[in-house]
């Protein structure tokens, strides 16, 4: 095989175009001249029992105070990250998302590092304080320029846009005015931003996501104070702070029906509390269900069946609700989206009153580059066979799996990230495991597309499979970029 030139000569060289670079960066970096040869006979023919299903759809994920950057451009108010991540002592490394990736001006050559991977899916999110700088009121006249910017690109490079209204960036106003999601008002203000977006965008995007991952935003923003808005709430007002943002996603999903395009999908992107049989006996897998509706009683359980669990409704901390609330809570959705990083619990059926234990994790039980960061592959097997029998789901995506790896370029300047190979590889190996018994998944977004903000770990923490310069904003595939695209190409684990 003949050499390839370094990536840092290729970038060295002026007479290469940025556009060039995303294309040579895409075939020689990731380790491909071509495409393999097995990816070319899974193509064509072949028995090949460990293929997706047809049509399967394979994308990356980012947020938009993790990626854009541009804090204050046209007309964009401040949100409650902009504050939290400029107070002191809040961000590990001292950093803010001010510039992040810069992706607000480089979406171009992002959209082409997407398509180098051969994703035909881009799951991203609308910052709420470009569209409304005030969180309620008069639409900002440009807030949605961006976006409309960005679908374009997407279109023409044929990437479907799965797009995320609120991936945890309040308008700041919101929650100096009314105590952010602690009340009423801001469910409200979530569906009018909702309706207004939805009647917008939604000639191009045909699947919208409400609220990403509202357990953390509880636990970590309005429990711990260690994501904004930093605060520090008892149980009752955060299972409080929880009910509002159920019936904010409830009331977004009524006003996407009434305003959008007919034909547009919506659901929840949940990080659910997945639950593991330790050993897969039938009473073990009767029992992790058991525990997977309990634990996420207070959002995903409410939401698929309408009313809070006996025993979440019973205990001290319950939040105060009204029927109503739970009928719109419980409006019906299109699909699930779950992001499954790590096994929150291993289950094994116990003979009290719940009906199991939860295993207590060893001091010896590993993790990857972050510490809360467990590789359990089997959670993206089972997490969403449990939605799926619990509450006949029809249709699920995986919104996001991927893992930080400490990512420091080789002596060749090559970044050999095989721990997140390894990770994926498990993970995706599960994933197929699940298709295969026929577990309506539709499709996967891998977190993340590049390197970029990780909240309070600032930059410390690397997601990306593609690695993010941050003095220079340069992208360089690292070689889970070759990894993931070689499974595209094959639909099946590379
Ligand atoms: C889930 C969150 O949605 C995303 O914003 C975050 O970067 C990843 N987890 C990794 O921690």
């Amino acid at each position: 095989m003949a050499a390839r030139p370094q990536i840092r000569e290729v970038m060295a060289s002026k007479r290469i175009s940025r556009r060039r670079f995303a294309g040579i960066a895409a075939w020689s970096t990731l380790g491909l001249s071509a495409p393999s040869v097995a990816s070319a006979q899974a193509g064509k023919s072949g028995p090949n029992r460990a293929t997706f299903p047809r049509g399967f759809v394979w994308g990356t994920a980012t947020s938009s105070y993790q990626v854009e950057g541009a804090v204050n451009e046209d007309g964009r108010g401040p949100s409650i990250w902009d504050r939290f991540a400029h107070l002191p002592g809040t961000i590990s490394d001292r950093s803010t998302g001010d510039t992040a990736c810069d992706h607000f001006h480089r979406y171009k050559e992002d959209v082409r590092l997407m398509k180098a991977l051969g994703t035909k899916a881009y799951r991203f999110s609308i910052a709420w304080p470009r569209v409304f700088p005030d969180g309620t009121g008069k639409p900002n006249p440009k807030g949605l320029d961006f976006y409309d910017r960005l679908l374009d690109e997407l279109s023409a490079a044929g990437i479907e846009p799965y797009a995320t209204l609120y991936h945890w960036d309040l308008p700041q106003a919101l929650q100096d005015r009314s105590g952010g999601w602690t009340q009423r008002e801001t469910p409200k203000a979530f569906a009018d931003y909702s309706a207004y977006v939805a009647k917008r965008l939604s000639d191009r995007v045909k699947c919208f996501f409400t609220i990403n991952e509202c357990s953390r935003h509880v636990h970590l923003g309005h429990g711990e104070g260690a994501d904004a808005p930093g605060l520090k709430l008892s149980r009752q007002e955060q299972n409080q702070v929880r009910h509002h943002i159920a019936l904010g996603h409830g009331l977004a999903v009524q006003a996407i029906r009434a305003h959008a395009r007919a034909g547009t999908k919506v659901g929840p992107a949940e990080n659910a509390v997945s639950c593991i049989p330790a050993i897969e006996t039938s009473e073990n897998i009767r029992a992790a269900e058991v525990a997977t509706r309990e634990l996420n009683a207070g959002y995903l359980t409410v939401m698929m069946e309408g009313k809070y669990t006996d025993a979440y409704q019973a205990s001290a901390d319950a939040p105060k609700f009204t029927a109503e609330d739970l009928r719109i809570i419980s409006s019906p959705i299109d699909f699930l989206g779950v992001n499954v990083y790590t096994p929150d619990h291993y289950v094994v059926a116990a003979s009290n009153e719940r009906g199991y234990t939860l295993a207590p994790f060893p001091a010896s039980f590993p993790h990857m580059k972050a510490g809360w960061l467990k590789p359990g592959p089997e959670a993206i097997y089972w997490v969403p066979r449990h939605v799926a029998k619990l509450w006949k789901v029809k249709s699920i995506y995986i919104t996001e799996n991927g893992t930080s790896s400490s990512d420091q370029p080789a002596a060749d300047g090559s970044i050999y990230d095989l721990d997140r190979i390894m990770y994926l590889r498990n993970y995706l190996t599960q994933l197929q495991r699940a298709t295969s018994e026929g577990v309506p998944l539709r499709g996967y977004f891998l977190w993340s597309l590049m390197d970029n903000f990780e909240w309070g770990d600032g930059f410390e923490q690397r997601f990306g499979l593609y690695h993010v310069d941050f003095e220079t904003q340069r992208r360089t595939p690292k070689l889970s970029a070759a990894f993931y695209r070689e499974t595209i190409a094959r639909n099946a684990v590379a």
